[in-house]
């Protein structure tokens, strides 16, 4: 039977092959930007796209806990700025001599230079109490928000628009400047814009701060202390040979 004629149900399911290579290339381009935002004005219509994007992510019980500010003003991104700065000065001084000297270098955010920042929130109380799926760990919907972000991101990249995620800021400080009411958290603070380059690597990758971790040493097999059979050795080793055609 030829289901391409049913309702109710995708009528073209798969991925060509290019299709799936673009998807493949958002996520393993995507780079979370600090310093090469260009001022130019991001068009409506790309900034409507990857928000519709994020609204399509999944989320517990459908939920969509999630609402989403754009904040263009530029007084506005400069006291949240001076928000971050005070953060990140606390956070310094939690690293010792050379660290702390390293991590005063990195570049972690760029909040006025974005043309547009995004506060991306949760709704705690969205639909009443009880959410399917949400029952017992009432952090799902956190989760949920965090895949919108995600899906925003990898939309983002494909419109050729950078994405950075700030998160070095006192909450309820960040709150207040925004006004988001008590019970909506905010998840996502992001700096979008048009870039002057991507870097290839995560830039605390390059900076020598952490590296990417071996894939293959994450992997566990039916329990945290099994070990792989035959079949867990065989994806190792597929896992192993992917990671090394990505050269790392
Ligand atoms: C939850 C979360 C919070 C982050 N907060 C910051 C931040 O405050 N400043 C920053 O420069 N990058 C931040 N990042 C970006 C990470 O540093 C970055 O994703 C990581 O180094 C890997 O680099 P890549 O995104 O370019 O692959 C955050 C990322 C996530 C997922």
């Amino acid at each position: 039977m030829n289901d391409d004629t049913q309702p109710g149900i995708q009528q073209n399911p798969d991925f060509s092959v290019d299709e799936r290579e673009a998807v493949y290339r958002a996520i393993f381009t995507r780079r979370d930007v600090r310093g090469e935002f260009l001022p130019d004005p991001v068009p409506d219509e790309v900034l409507a796209r990857v928000l519709t994007a994020a609204h399509h992510a999944p989320s517990v019980g459908f939920m969509q806990p999630w609402d989403f500010m754009v904040i263009r003003s530029p007084a506005l991104k400069r006291r949240v700025r001076a928000l971050y700065c005070q953060a990140n000065e606390e956070a310094a001084q939690m690293f010792e001599g050379e660290k702390q000297a390293t991590y005063r270098r990195l570049r972690l955010e760029g909040i006025v230079e974005a043309p547009v920042n995004l506060c991306i929130t949760c709704d705690r109380q969205r639909h009443g109490p009880v959410v399917v799926g949400r029952t017992h760990i009432k952090t799902m919907d956190i989760f949920s928000a965090v895949c919108a972000v995600q899906n925003l991101w990898l939309a983002a990249r494909a419109e050729g628009l950078g994405v950075g995620w700030v998160s070095i800021f006192h909450q309820p400080a960040l709150r207040e400047a925004l006004g988001i009411p008590r019970h909506i958290m905010p998840i996502a603070y992001l700096c979008v814009g048009y870039v002057s380059h991507f870097h290839d690597r995560p830039e605390l990758e390059k900076a020598g701060w952490l590296p990417r971790l071996p894939l293959e040493e994450l992997l566990h097999f039916d329990g945290w202390e099994g070990s792989p059979d035959e079949a867990g050795e065989a994806l190792r080793e597929a896992v192993r040979e992917t990671s090394g055609r990505r050269g790392q």
